[in-house]
């Protein structure tokens, strides 16, 4: 039988609802509004167009959004300069650098410049480290997307084998930590395969989840799946180039996931799509983060 296919486009327009009225209601209740800076260095295009639905999504929540442009050669100092002011600015509650950046700048020092409690990417150390004791104020947005398509689709995750495909800091690592936490919505037992994993596919063949992240497409095909499996494609290839259908003689990426999806919806018991899947729930989990990070700011 072909597979349930995981709408998470679905999934994160529901979240987003949900957000929507909580901002609402924290606006009116404690007076604060949440408020996401996204800064952007440089013109990457793949960066412009996340930076722009990212800003879109935080608007659309009712968000103080602030959209922060700066130039390909800015120094470190003055960038470094730039997320220390927002980080002692009290409208501002999450700072997201986009990145790559360029080659001049230490990405690794300007990440952890950000006040880890504005941190609503997790990406800093801190919190990293609170996430793998089971003490995570932000969890990292895309294993956070992926978590909440697990639970909302209805899968089993406690006593689940759970393969991840993948050992990326991003993606893979936080992932598989995050689901053997002793809690609500993990509890799995946890493999991890990488590119110097042997014989793959024995260990991807007992996943009753398995996670794709491995940055390359068709690295899952359909014989390296269980019967009934649940399938998360975390890969977003650009491929190709289309015509887009909204806007003629534009063109757009043509993308494509980790795994052979029409290959494995055939034996898969559900399966993400890509696009469609992951990659609305990765914004919809930053919103997430931003407004809890407002919630504890109005608290204090
Ligand atoms: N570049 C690609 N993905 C991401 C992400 O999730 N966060 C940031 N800051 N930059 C990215």
């Amino acid at each position: 039988m072909a597979a349930k296919i995981i709408d998470g486009k679905q999934v994160a327009e529901a979240i987003r609802e949900e957000l929507k009225a909580e901002t609402a209601k924290l606006i009116k209740e404690k007076g604060v509004t949440p408020g996401l800076v996204t800064i952007l260095v440089g013109e990457n295009p793949a960066s412009v167009s996340y930076v722009t639905a990212k800003q879109k999504a935080s608007k659309e929540l009712g968000f103080h959004s602030v959209q922060d442009s700066q130039p390909a050669d800015i120094r470190e100092a003055d960038l470094l300069a730039l997320v220390d002011g927002y980080n002692k600015d009290p409208k501002i509650h999450g700072i997201l650098v986009q990145l790559p950046l360029p080659k001049h700048i230490n990405e690794s020092k300007v990440l952890y410049a950000i006040d880890p409690d504005k941190d609503v990417d997790g990406f800093h150390p801190v919190n990293i480290g609170r996430l793998m004791i089971g003490k995570a104020k932000f969890l990292p947005c895309t294993p956070a997307g992926i978590q909440q398509l697990l639970i909302r689709s209805g899968a089993t995750i406690e006593g689940a084998e759970v393969v991840v495909v993948g050992r990326s800091n991003i993606v893979g690592k936080p992932i598989a930590n995050m689901l053997l936490q002793k809690q609500d919505g993990a509890n799995a037992t946890v493999t991890v395969c990488h590119t110097r994993t042997k014989d793959m596919a024995s260990h991807t063949r007992r996943a009753d989840i398995l996670i794709v992240a491995a940055g390359k497409p068709n690295a899952v095909t359909a014989d390296m799946v269980k019967e009934g499996a649940v399938v998360i494609d975390v890969g977003v290839n650009r491929v190709g180039e289309k015509e887009s259908t909204k806007t003629p003689g534009k063109m757009v990426a043509i993308l494509k996931g980790d795994v052979d999806f029409d290959g494995v919806k055939e034996k898969a018991g559900a399966i993400t799509p890509v696009p469609g899947g992951v990659g609305p729930m990765t914004i919809t989990m930053l919103m997430q983060n931003t407004l809890a990070s407002a919630k504890i700011a109005s608290e204090r």
